[in-house]
């Protein structure tokens, strides 16, 4: 059993190594990640960071190289390959970058969004139910029978949340969803995730890298090198005016403690100061102070 308080997902020294002939490649190195139900999150870093690593970890399309990751009471390291499958179809939505890796282009939108529920053992009146209720709540559901080439970028993703969400999935995995759109539609888009979370109590992850986002959800999580390295959250607790950023709102930034005390400074920081190999770390005053260690 699961006590309520522990997080949804949790990533406990993540790593994951790509090899290709005699080369490694450490695209996770020893992430921590919590996420409690119903939180909205965003992932923000650097090309080359492992966000689409972590992601497609945390959809079962791929396993680490070491490290705990247990997402609601499922241990994704302990799951047979049918486990997996059940798991990929029932818990878990993803919405791809690419919006047209989204959608089957023959099919229309309600088509689209009831194909996976065929899987499922719910009558066809069921899953034609749903799939329009779902484009309602996309606000597509003016287009129910429209074929993605008759659908703008937006629209097209607004069908592929409804497609993601089909069969309830407690957790919704976005990479990079905006990231063909532009700047208003995007916006939109980022709108419509906290709609989902709010009516369907969604759990959801977005990688992005729209420069408001920290407006639109409830803590940013910032990935550096395959580690999670600062956060940003509200001073004050997130709530919603539906459709709008709180730009208001004053944020903080963290920078995040690992399990074994380890901490990464920018490498700005470390160039300002000249900190290479080594630093002094001094405590004063209940501060911690790093300085260059060499000569
Ligand atoms: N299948 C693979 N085989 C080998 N190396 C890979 C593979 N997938 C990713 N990598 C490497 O792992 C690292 C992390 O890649 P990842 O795709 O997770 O980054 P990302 O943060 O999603 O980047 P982007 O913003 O460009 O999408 C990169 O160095 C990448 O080259
Ligand atoms: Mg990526």
């Amino acid at each position: 059993m699961v006590a309520e308080r522990d997080p949804y997902i949790l990533c406990e020294d993540l790593f994951k190594i790509y090899k290709i002939a005699d080369l490694e490649v450490v695209a996770l190195r020893g992430l921590d990640l919590e996420v409690n139900t119903g939180e909205v999150v965003a992932i923000v870093g650097a090309s080359g960071s492992g966000k689409t690593t972590l992601l497609n970890i945390l959809a079962g399309y791929d396993n680490p190289s070491a490290g705990k990751i247990r997402v609601g009471d499922k241990d994704l390291l302990r799951m047979s390959t049918k486990d997996v499958e059940v798991y990929r179809r029932e818990d878990v939505g993803f919405l791809w970058q690419q919006t047209s890796r989204n959608l089957f282009p023959y099919l229309t939108s309600i088509e689209n969004v009831a194909l996976p529920m065929m899987l499922t053992d719910i009558s066809s009146k069921e899953r034609n139910d749903r799939a329009r209720e779902l484009l309602e709540l996309m606000g597509m559901g003016h287009r129910i029978d429209h074929t993605p080439e008759k659908l703008s970028g937006g629209e097209q993703q607004r069908v592929a949340i409804g497609v993601a969400l089909a069969n309830h999935p407690p957790l919704l995995l976005a990479d990079e969803p905006t990231g063909e759109l532009d700047d208003a539609t995007a916006g939109e888009i980022l709108d419509l995730f906290g709609t989902v979370n709010q009516e369907l109590n969604t759990t959801i992850l977005i990688v992005t890298h729209d420069p408001d986002i920290a407006y639109k959800v409830g803590r940013v999580v910032m990935i550096l090198d395959g580690k999670m390295s600062t956060e940003i959250r509200r001073k004050v607790s997130f709530k919603r005016v539906a459709g709008e950023a709180e730009t208001g709102v004053e944020l903080e930034e963290f920078t995040l403690v690992d399990g074994a005390g380890r901490v990464q400074i920018p490498r700005q920081y470390l160039d300002e100061l000249k900190i290479k190999d080594r630093a002094r770390v001094v405590v004063e005053d209940g501060k911690v102070t790093l300085q260059s260690g060499d000569a």
